[in-house]
């Protein structure tokens, strides 16, 4: 992936996790998407939860960084997680995950933009077209 897109995305993912609220407001909107997901959240520890998307935000950065290589570097556990035999986290679960992402991001980074926005949703296709792909595994 191009350079530049990698380089705004990894900037403004800095400005975001350096403010306290950003996990947890992202989680707050995710949350509030669809009760279909707070359905999946229901015995969930959201200080370890946060820890662990925090982590794989940097790991889709990574795999984004080559995308024709193999994501599952990267992304191999947590797609099996999600996937149909585990969490079976379905396709149409994604998007309410990536309107929330983008809203937050939107609210937290005081130098979000039409380039910033776009940075984030090209690397995050890249984890989410894997995970969507991995469902059946
Ligand atoms: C690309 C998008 C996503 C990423 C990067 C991601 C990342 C993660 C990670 C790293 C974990 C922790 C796995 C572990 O415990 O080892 C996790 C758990 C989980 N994710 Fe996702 N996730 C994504 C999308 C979604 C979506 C769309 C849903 C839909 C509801 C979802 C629901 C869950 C649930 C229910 C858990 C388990 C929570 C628990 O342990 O109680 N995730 N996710």
């Amino acid at each position: 992936m191009d350079k530049a897109i990698l380089d705004t995305f990894d900037k403004s993912l800095e400005r975001c996790t350096s403010r306290s609220q950003f996990l947890d407001l992202f989680y707050t909107k995710f949350l509030a998407s669809s009760p279909k997901v707070r359905e999946k959240f229901k015995d969930t520890d959201f200080s370890r939860q946060k820890r662990a998307l925090k982590a794989s935000l940097h790991m889709i950065l990574l795999a984004a960084e080559e995308p024709e290589k193999d994501p599952g570097r990267y992304l191999a556990e947590v797609a099996e997680r999600h996937g149909a035999r585990d969490l079976d986290i379905g396709a149409e679960l994604y998007d309410f995950w990536l309107d929330s992402l983008l809203e937050t991001v939107e609210e937290c980074d005081p130098e979000f933009s039409p380039e910033v926005r776009k940075a984030w949703e090209e690397v995050m296709m890249v984890g989410i077209h894997y995970l969507i792909v991995r469902y059946n595994a």
